[in-house]
Parts: structure tokens; sequence; C-alpha cells
């Protein structure tokens, strides 16, 4: 083995402990599944009475988004008034944690790109 060899594997081994390290960075609650980062207890105890965390880790929103979820359920689903320190934790923690996402879907195909219909055919 060249030691140009010897060294580049040195460096990807480097590299990879150290992505390794930042992929580990965030920790995740074993028991909410919710990420561990600034204002995750509060959202635990207020948001995982009714349903699990996974509720909340698989949507995604700005801050509006997280509001108007937070009022659905006050308005439906029976979540309580929160003081406004509360909501401001929730909401923060939501739009930073679980941000919107922009669309992976890809757009419908145009009308001349379709495949024919045979319930269309004519003879
Ligand atoms: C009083 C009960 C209750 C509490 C507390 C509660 N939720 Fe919900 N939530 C519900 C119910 C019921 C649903 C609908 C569940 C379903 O569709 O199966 C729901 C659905 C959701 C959804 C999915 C909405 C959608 O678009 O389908 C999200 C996101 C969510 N909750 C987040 C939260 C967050 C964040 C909190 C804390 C601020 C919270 N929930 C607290 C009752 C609650």
């Amino acid at each position: 083995m060249t030691p140009v060899w010897q060294l580049s594997r040195c460096a990807l081994t480097l590299l990879l402990l150290t992505a390794a390290r930042f992929v580990s960075a965030q920790e995740i609650d074993g028991e909410s599944g919710l990420i561990k980062a600034e204002g995750w207890t509060v959202v635990k105890s207020t948001c995982t009475a009714c349903h699990a965390g996974m509720m909340i880790t698989q949507n995604a929103g700005n801050l509006a988004v997280w509001k108007s979820r937070i009022r659905w359920m006050q308005e439906t689903q029976g979540l309580r008034t929160l003081s406004s320190d509360e909501e401001a934790v929730i909401l923060n923690y939501l739009s930073v944690n679980y941000p919107q996402k922009t669309s992976s879907r890809r757009a419908g195909l145009p009308a001349r790109l379709l495949p024919a219909n045979p319930a269309e055919a004519s003879d």
C-alpha cells in the first residue's frame, strides 16, 4: 500500500468519525421520540398526553402552521388553553425542530402527457 493511499484512508476514517459525532449530537428522547432541544420537556408534558409524540415528529411547519394546529386542537380536540409563555416556548420548539419542508411531491402531468383513457375510446 502506498503512503498516499494510507493517508487518505486515515483521513476518511477521521471524516466518518467526525460525521458520526454530528449525527449523534441531536439527542432523541426514547419515550416520546422528541428531539431534546430547548423547550422539549414543556412539549413532552403538554403534547403527549393524548397522542404519541410521533404525531408531532411526523409533522412539519413554520410558526403559523404550528399555531394553527394548536388552535385546531383547542377548538376541536380538547387541548387546554396555554399560557402565553407556554405557547411561545412550544411554538419556538416546534418551528425550530420540525420546520416547514419544501414539497417533495412532483407536479401532476399535463393533459397532453397522460395516457389515452380507454373508456373514452371512439370507434
Ligand atoms: C387534549 C388532547 C390533546 C393534546 C393535549 C394535544 N393534542 Fe394534538 N391531537 C389531538 C387529537 C385528538 C388529534 C387527532 C388525532 C388523530 O387524527 O388520530 C391530534 C392531532 C395532532 C396533530 C396532527 C394534526 C394533523 O394535521 O393531522 C399534531 C401535529 C398535533 N396533534 C400536535 C400536538 C401538539 C404540538 C400538542 C401540544 C401543544 C398537542 N398536539 C396536544 C389531541 C391532543
